[in-house]
């Protein structure tokens, strides 16, 4: 199983060449030695467009200018500090982030995984609290550790592995205003959700229901986390999905483009929540250090300074116009992580794309292709996805 095994479930096992690595991901069969833009190379010369980008990470897509400076640059200066010595790296770091989220969250921890933050999001709001649930919403993703495991939709069940959960976890359907005052009660520390799932297929919850979760975590005293790892910096076209749809969450977890390509996570908090936090309460060694850091800051100016969000929105908007055609009936999400529906198995769609030369990734839905392009995407490239599909069968 991958770190996230429905992307590439369906799609055919290479020949596992690589005997001392662990038996656990499904793999593309693929065998890539090199990118450049928004193509993958592999061995034989071919190029692929990449639509999947390493799971919703290469915003930038693959060798862009200023990222790979800044990554020699940095690695010139320092490369590596922890964080009991103040970098100003860091400090510039975490204050670009905060400008770039434009949100009342304006005090940032980071880390190294999109685990990781949710993990020490969830500790923090049971501490705070001091309270012993969370809510989390059915098809949710969150990582693979104990706590963000333990509010992973159907994990319990495939892989989640510990005898049990940290803290008792409660699932909200979907879309369900009713169920929220029922189930997020004064006994709730978080409630934990993804704004735009991803790995269950690029599902949308909406401005109006995440309002009255916010209405309804703020009543209950509960805090609200929104795990923008997959869907957060950039990809719906607004810095966060916080920022499309104007609810201001107490936490925002996020990762994946943070760092388009160098392993980066951060979870930003609100003044309220960063209020509580003495020396100790959480710490990391990797995490926020300068590489990271000036990579986080660099990746950032790129999004500003080229238009990424504009590009995002506007070429999102394209491929939903144009691209329900052949097996395709439906686009859903937001910006760039779309789910197309398919009426066929997505999986299959997902082969005959590849044989096309463009990569795309599958979901947690069996009916749904996932794109997570680059956001340095262009028309053209959107323009061959659509006659790529045009020319499947039905
Ligand atoms: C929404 C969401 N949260 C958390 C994670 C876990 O992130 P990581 O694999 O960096 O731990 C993922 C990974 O796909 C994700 O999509």
């Amino acid at each position: 199983m991958s770190g996230i095994p429905s992307a590439v479930a369906g799609v055919t096992q290479v020949e596992q060449t690589h005997d001392h690595l662990a038996p656990v991901y499904a793999q593309f069969p693929l065998h890539v030695t090199g990118a450049s833009g928004v193509h993958l190379v592999t061995r034989d010369g071919r190029r692929v467009l990449d639509l999947y980008g390493g799971h919703a990470v290469a915003a930038l897509g693959y060798g862009h200018p200023r990222w790979l400076a800044a990554l020699a640059d940095q690695a010139h200066v320092l490369a590596f500090q922890s964080n009991a010595v103040p970098l100003e790296v860091r400090a510039r770091a975490a204050a670009r982030l905060v400008r770039f989220a434009a949100l009342p969250l304006e005090t940032v921890f980071f880390c190294n995984t999109g685990a990781e933050a949710n993990e020490n999001a969830l500790k923090l709001a049971l501490r705070i609290t001091r309270r012993g649930k969370v809510v989390a919403v059915e098809g949710s993703f969150h990582g693979r550790t104990a706590a963000a495991g333990a509010v992973t939709w159907g994990a319990a069940s495939r892989w989640y592995g510990f005898p049990r959960a940290p803290f008792d976890v409660e699932f909200l359907p979907r879309g369900d205003t009713a169920a929220i005052s029922r189930t997020v009660g004064e006994d709730v520390a978080a409630v934990i959700v993804e704004p735009v799932q991803g790995v269950a297929g690029a599902v949308d919850l909406g401005g109006e229901w995440l309002h009255a979760l916010r209405a309804r975590c703020t009543a209950a005293g509960a805090l609200l986390v929104f795990d923008e790892v997959q869907c957060g910096m950039g990809r719906t076209g607004y810095p966060f999905a916080a920022n499309l749809y104007g609810v201001a969450p107490d936490m925002i977890t996020t990762a994946k483009a943070l760092g388009a390509g160098f392993p980066s996570a951060a979870l930003l908090m609100s003044g309220d929540v960063a209020r509580e936090l003495a020396t100790d309460d959480l710490g990391t060694t990797f995490g926020g250090g300068p590489l990271a850091c000036a990579m986080m800051e660099t990746v950032i100016d790129i999004i500003e300074q080229e238009g990424l969000l504009a590009n995002v929105r506007r070429l999102g908007a394209l491929l939903r116009e144009t691209c329900i055609v052949g097996p395709v009936t439906a686009v859903q999400g937001a910006g760039f992580l779309a789910g197309l529906r398919t009426r066929r198995p997505a999986k299959n769609i997902q082969s005959e794309l590849l044989a096309r030369g463009i990569l795309t990734g599958t979901s947690a839905d069996p009916n749904v292709v996932r794109i997570l392009a680059p956001y340095v995407l262009e028309e053209r490239h959107v323009v061959e996805l659509r006659d790529a599909l045009a020319g499947l069968a039905p």
